[in-house]
C-alpha cells in the first residue's frame, strides 16, 4: 500500500513537470497504456490473496480514475497554452487560393469595359412574364420567332426567361431616355446539353436609347467593346441577320485562329418596341446587343466544351487565372 502511494506521488510530480501535448501523451501510455505501470498491476492482481486483491484492487482504481481525470486537466491546460505559442522556426503551410470560376471573370471584365463606357447596370427576374420576354419584344402569339428560343412555361402563364431582353423592356418601362444600360444575367432554354449548348447558360444585354443614336454609334460601340476584351488588332466583321426586336438586325464577327467566329447579336431597337414602352420612335432612336458569355469565354480561352463550366473540375478550373 506504502508503494502504491508512493507510485501515486511519483506520477503526480512528473505530471506537474510536462510541458507539452506530446509528452502528456508518453506519460499517460508510461502509466495507463496497455503496458503501463498501473495497468500491469492492476493485471498482476490475480496472483494475491482475495482479501488482497480487494484491498489493493480498490486502491489501484483509485490511483486509475485520479491519474485520468488529472491527465485530461492538464491536456486542456496544455492545448490553451499551445493555442498561443508559435514556433517561427517550423515551414509554414502552403496554403491554395482560391480561382474565380472563368464565366465570372469574363462578366466581370465585360462589365467593366462597359461601365468605362458610361454605362450603368439593371438587373430583372429569372422568372419572367410572356409581355417581356416575348410580347413586348415584337414576337407575338404564334410568331414564327418563338421557335428560335425553346421555352421552359411555367404555370400562370410565367416562363424562365430566354435570354436577357426582357430587361430592355422592364428598364425603357421604367425611365426614360437618355438610357445606356447592360444587365448580366442567367437565361434559361430547353437546349440539349452537348458541346456548344447548355439549357443554363448567361447572356449580357446592352441598351442604348437617346435622340440621334445611329447604327454607327452601334458599330463604334462594339468596336471598342471587342478591342479592349480580346486585342487592338482584333478583325471584325458585321453580317446582316434578323431579330424580331432590331431592325436593321446585325450579328458580329471576329477573326481568330483563322477562323471568323460569331460573338454577338445586335440591332437598332424596332420602333415597335420603343412604342410598346412608350418612348416615341419619332424622337428617339437606340441600339441594342446581346451577347452568350460562355461563348465568349469559349473563343477568349479556346475552351471547346461547354460543359466544362460546370463541371467543377479543379484542373480546368485552375488553368484560367487573372491577367
Ligand atoms: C438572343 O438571345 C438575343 N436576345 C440577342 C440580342 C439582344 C440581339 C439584343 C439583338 C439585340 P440568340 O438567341 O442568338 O440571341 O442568343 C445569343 C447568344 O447566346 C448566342 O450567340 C450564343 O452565344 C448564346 N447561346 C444561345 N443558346 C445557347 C445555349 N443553349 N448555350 C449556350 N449559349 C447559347
Amino acid at each position: 500500500m506504502h508503494n502504491l502511494e508512493e507510485i501515486k506521488l511519483k506520477a503526480l510530480e512528473e505530471l506537474e513537470r510536462i510541458k507539452n501535448l506530446n509528452d502528456l501523451n508518453e506519460f499517460k501510455i508510461k502509466y495507463l497504456g496497455k503496458k503501463g505501470i498501473i495497468t500491469e498491476m492492476i493485471k498482476n492482481l490475480k496472483t494475491l490473496t482475495l482479501e488482497e486483491r480487494r484491498i489493493f484492487g480498490a486502491k489501484l482504481n483509485e490511483i486509475k480514475d485520479f491519474l485520468e481525470e488529472k491527465i485530461e486537466k492538464k491536456k486542456e491546460e496544455l492545448i490553451d497554452l499551445e493555442g498561443d505559442f508559435y514556433d517561427i522556426s517550423l515551414l509554414g503551410y502552403k496554403r491554395e487560393f482560391g480561382n474565380i470560376h472563368p464565366i465570372t471573370r469574363v462578366f466581370n471584365e465585360i462589365i467593366d469595359i462597359f461601365l468605362s463606357m458610361g454605362f450603368s447596370i439593371e438587373d430583372g427576374p429569372e422568372i419572367e412574364e410572356d409581355w417581356y420576354n416575348f410580347t413586348a419584344l415584337n414576337i407575338p402569339k404564334y410568331h414564327p420567332a418563338r421557335d428560335m428560343q425553346d421555352t421552359f412555361y411555367l404555370e400562370n402563364n410565367k416562363l424562365l426567361r430566354t435570354h436577357t431582353s426582357p430587361i430592355q423592356i422592364r428598364t425603357m418601362e421604367k425611365n426614360n431616355p437618355p438610357i445606356r444600360i447592360i444587365a448580366p444575367g442567367r437565361v434559361f432554354r430547353r437546349d440539349e446539353l452537348d458541346a456548344t449548348h447548355s439549357p443554363v447558360f448567361h447572356q449580357l444585354e446592352g441598351l442604348y436609347v437617346d435622340k440621334n443614336v445611329s447604327l454607327s454609334d452601334l458599330k463604334g460601340t462594339i468596336e471598342i467593346f471587342i478591342h479592349k476584351l480580346f486585342s487592338k488588332d482584333i478583325e471584325i466583321k458585321f453580317r446582316p441577320s434578323y431579330f424580331p426586336f432590331t431592325e436593321p438586325s446585325l450579328e458580329v464577327l471576329i477573326y481568330k485562329d483563322n477562323k471568323w467566329l460569331e460573338i454577338l447579336g445586335a440591332g437598332m431597337v424596332h420602333p415597335k418596341v420603343l412604342k410598346n414602352c412608350n418612348i416615341n420612335p419619332e424622337i428617339y432612336s437606340g441600339f441594342a446587343f446581346g451577347l452568350g458569355i460562355e461563348r465568349i469565354t469559349m473563343i477568349k480561352y479556346n475552351i471547346n466544351d461547354i460543359r466544362l463550366f460546370y463541371e467543377n473540375d479543379i484542373k480546368f478550373l485552375k488553368q484560367i487565372k487573372g491577367g
